[in-house]
Order: structure tokens, then sequence, then C-alpha cells
């Protein structure tokens, strides 16, 4: 019990958020209410969000967004987000930011939400002592000429905030080789690159975004267990798994934790983390996945210790950063 109540209040990285799905409900609620957009559809009666699958989940992501409008809502949620990461002990974080709902693609727009997001950001982590960094993310299911204009977005405001570029969306459309021109432009503008892949398909879709994107960390990629030569290409690598286990149970990529593949990955010599996805959508929070790994793998502080170290050095901010929050 002790032991649960330390590991649950220590310091955790996060590097795998999505910023509009850390959108609390009541927050989104409450921007409905102002606009005067009825949204009822998208949640239950206990007010938490209504979807009955993972194509689901992403439209009624993409609905709740829909009232996010102004870079003015966007610096709002972006204060909602840090104050729940901070009850929940992250010092550090790295969120998907998606320019196609933040001015549509338009680079001039993007750059008014982007400079409105890190405002309230460093105002957050003045108040409430948790470090963001923003991770431009395009969306596989909207496809690759859209994805060229948010990697353009990311590429014209590379910068020591904004540090990344990844792909999130539904794994089961499109290539990954489609999106390979846009990672190409992210790269060359410095940024570090991450995509989501062995979360629906399996252990090939994870060699694809390692051989075909060039990515150091990837979204998930826990099905590359069901292959042990992608597995050890992850371990030698040293690939890094942004790995969600509370999303993973809650969609029904496994069926219960218990079934999970967190603890062989690690095991296996691969570099896992842990981080919540979109906490309020999948019933979670960083402390929940915290208790509920040391509980089902008996994991102690010392294995979490290993894992925000694993989650620093991964980390896509620059050395200094890292080093004043280690
Ligand atoms: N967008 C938000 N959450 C996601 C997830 N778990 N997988 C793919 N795209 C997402
Ligand atoms: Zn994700």
């Amino acid at each position: 019990e002790e032991q649960l109540a330390r590991i649950a209040g220590l310091p955790k990285t996060e590097l795998h958020l999505h910023f509009e799905g850390a959108a609390p409900p009541a927050f989104i609620r409450g921007l409905a209410a102002e606009k005067q957009v009825d949204l009822s559809r998208i949640f239950n009666e206990d007010g938490s969000y209504a979807y009955r699958d993972f194509t689901h989940f992403l439209s009624v992501y993409e609905a709740a967004t829909g009232v996010l409008k102004t870079p003015e809502d966007f610096a709002r949620l972006c204060r909602a987000v840090l104050e729940e990461s901070a009850a929940n002990g992250v010092v550090y974080s790295e969120t998907f930011l998606s320019p196609d709902f933040c001015g549509g693609g338009d680079v001039s727009a993007w750059r008014d939400y982007l400079h409105a997001i890190r405002e309230a950001a460093e105002a957050a982590e003045r108040d409430l002592g948790v470090t963001l960094r923003g991770i431009v993310t395009c969306i596989r299911h909207f496809g690759p000429d859209k994805a060229r204009a948010a990697a353009l977005c990311a590429a014209e405001t590379a910068d020591d905030w904004l540090v990344g570029f990844g792909m999130a969306g539904d794994e089961n459309r499109g290539r990954q080789r489609d999106f390979a021109y846009s990672f190409d432009m992210a790269r060359e503008a410095g940024l570090q690159l991450t995509s989501h892949a062995g979360e629906w398909r399996g252990p090939s879709e994870v060699r694809e975004a390692v051989e075909d994107l060039r990515v150091t960390r990837i979204g998930h990629g826990v099905r590359a267990i069901e292959d042990p030569a992608t597995v050890e290409m992850l371990a030698e690598r040293g690939v890094t798994l942004e790995v969600c286990p509370g999303s993973n149970v809650v969609l029904g990529v496994y069926p219960a934790l218990a079934d999970h593949p967190i603890d062989r990955l690690r095991r296996a010599g691969v570099k896992v983390t842990v981080s919540t996805d979109d906490p309020p959508f999948f019933h979670t929070t960083m402390r929940r996945e915290y208790t509920g790994l040391a509980q089902r793998f008996g994991w102690d502080e010392e294995v979490f210790a290993e894992i925000n170290n694993t989650a620093m050095d991964a980390a896509f901010c620059d050395a200094a950063t890292r080093a004043a929050v280690k």
C-alpha cells in the first residue's frame, strides 16, 4: 500500500499525449455551451465521452475538436491539460499538435495557434512546474496531401519548443511509405520523428515505420511482440516505444492489462516508456497507469526510475532542457 502510494507519487515523464485527446469532457462541454453548439451526442449521461470502437473514437475525437476554434481556445485547453498533468506528478511532457485542427494546414494561421499554445505552456511551467514540448502530427486517414501541409507547418516552425513530427490516426488506412516525403521534409528541418504503428496492425507495420519513415520512436508499437525478429530489431536499434497500456485495454487491442506485452518487451531489451494517449477518453491518468503496472507486473520504484530515464533519454527536447528536468 505504502509502496503503491510512493509509486503513484513519483515524478513522471510522458511522451505520448494527444493535445485535443487530453481535453477534459467538461472543458469541451463548456466550450460547446459558450459557442451554442449541440455536442450532446458525443457524451454519455455521466458526462464521459461516448464511443463504440476505435474508428468511432476517432470521429468523436474530431467532433470534440470541432469546438476548439481560436488560438485562445487552444491556450485555455493547454492550461487545462497541464493542470491535469501536474496533478499527476508529470514533470515533462510531449504533446501531439495537429495543424489540421489549428488553421487547416495554413502556415501563417498555424503560427498564431502555436504562439498561443506555447505562451500558455510557458505560463503553466512557471506556475505548475511541468515542462511541455510540441510534436506536430499528421493524421493518417486524412491522407498524404494533408500530411504534407502539416509537415510544411512543422518545418516552418521547428525550434527549441516545436521539436518533433509524427503521425497518428487510423493505421488501417494507407501505407507508411505514402508519408515518407513529409517525414523527410520534417527531418531536414531538424525535427525528430515518431509514428503510430503496431497498435492495430502487426509487426510489419512497426518495421515499416523504422525503415520507410526512419523514426526513432514509435507510438504504441506493442504488436511487435508477435514477431521475435522485429522485437530484436527494436532492441538492437534502440527504438523507443511510447506504450499506452490503458488505451490499449480500453480500445480492445488487449483484453486486459495482464495480457499486455509491455513487461515482455521490456524484458526483451526493448526501450519502453509509459503514457496515457488520450486520458479522459480512456478513463486513465499517469497515476493510474503507474499503479496498474505496479500491481499487475510487480514493477517497483527501480523499474519506474528506469522507465523515466528511458523516456528522458528519448525525449525530443534539447540537452539543456533534459538536464533541467532530470
Ligand atoms: N489519435 C488519438 N489517439 C490515437 C490512437 N490511440 N491511435 C491513433 N490515433 C490516435
Ligand atoms: Zn496516440
